[in-house]
């Protein structure tokens, strides 16, 4: 399944990266975390960067023209057999549009649109308690996945912390923003082939597995 092309969308907290980052592994393919990315920007006070943190810091999300160049410009790189799965983009429906008018001149398409649904409860839980290793991307949650050491990454010894962007004012305006912008992507992709719709309320084990199941039953990837 190693050209499979997929997306993975969901509220802030769903489980995105989560799942992207073990489904992506099980199948052989890349993950393109656009959160991630835009994090390393903006560190790195790249011009995107700069132009980008104030809209993040505040629970917006980035203006389109320019998270489209970006993204596009490190998908144009990709061959076609080269299989991804593509989390936090597109978040709206201009950035969809953008996506699939690319992979269609390349006479590509999305093989599977993965939506994880939670609760506004389960979203406010678990942001609150996330943590990330700021050198190495790994999320952690202190109240149900812990590091071993406390404050100290498993995977690379870097030190954890919250993201800014998860204090309790921000996380409110991040799902009002889901809400207006990203939501209507689900009417969007809803009737295409390959929609999938997964409860991200269950255990991450059964909601990897019920993904895994379902594209494999779907026969869309190679
Ligand atoms: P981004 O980093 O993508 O944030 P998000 O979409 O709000 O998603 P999160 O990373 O908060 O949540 P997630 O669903 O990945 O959950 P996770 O797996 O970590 O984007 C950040 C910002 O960048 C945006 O606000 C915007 O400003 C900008 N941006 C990015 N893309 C953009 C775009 N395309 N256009 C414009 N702007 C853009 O899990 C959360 C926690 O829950 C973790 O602690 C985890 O351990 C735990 N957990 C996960 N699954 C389970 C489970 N099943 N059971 C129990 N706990 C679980």
């Amino acid at each position: 399944m190693g050209s499979c092309k997929l997306i993975i969308l969901g509220p802030p907290g769903a489980g995105k990266g989560t799942q992207a980052r073990v489904i992506a592994e099980r199948l052989g393919i890349s993950h393109i975390d656009c959160g991630q990315v835009v994090r390393g920007e903006v560190n790195g006070e790249t011009g995107f960067g700069k132009q980008a943190k104030e809209h993040m810091l505040a629970g917006r999300l980035v203006p389109d023209e320019l998270i489209i160049d970006m993204m596009l410009g490190r998908l144009s790189g990709r061959s076609s057999y080269e299989g991804y799965m593509l989390d936090g983009f597109p978040r709206t429906v201009v950035q969809a549009e953008g996506l699939e008018k690319f992979l269609t001149a390349k006479g590509e398409k999305l093989d599977y649109i993965i939506y994880l649904g939670i609760s506004e409860e389960t979203a406010v839980r678990r942001l609150s308690s996330r943590r990330y290793c700021p050198a190495c991307g790994a999320v952690y949650n202190i109240a149900t996945m812990p590091p071993k050491v406390e404050g100290i990454c498993d995977k690379c010894g870097g030190e954890i912390k919250q993201r800014p962007d998860d204090m309790p004012d921000t996380v409110i305006e991040r799902l009002k923003v889901y809400e207006a912008e990203t939501l209507p992507l689900v009417d969007y992709f809803r009737e295409s082939g390959g929609y999938l719709a997964v409860d991200g309320d269950k255990d991450g084990e059964e909601v990897t597995e019920e993904v895994l199941k379902a594209v494999k039953a779907g026969g869309r990837c190679k």
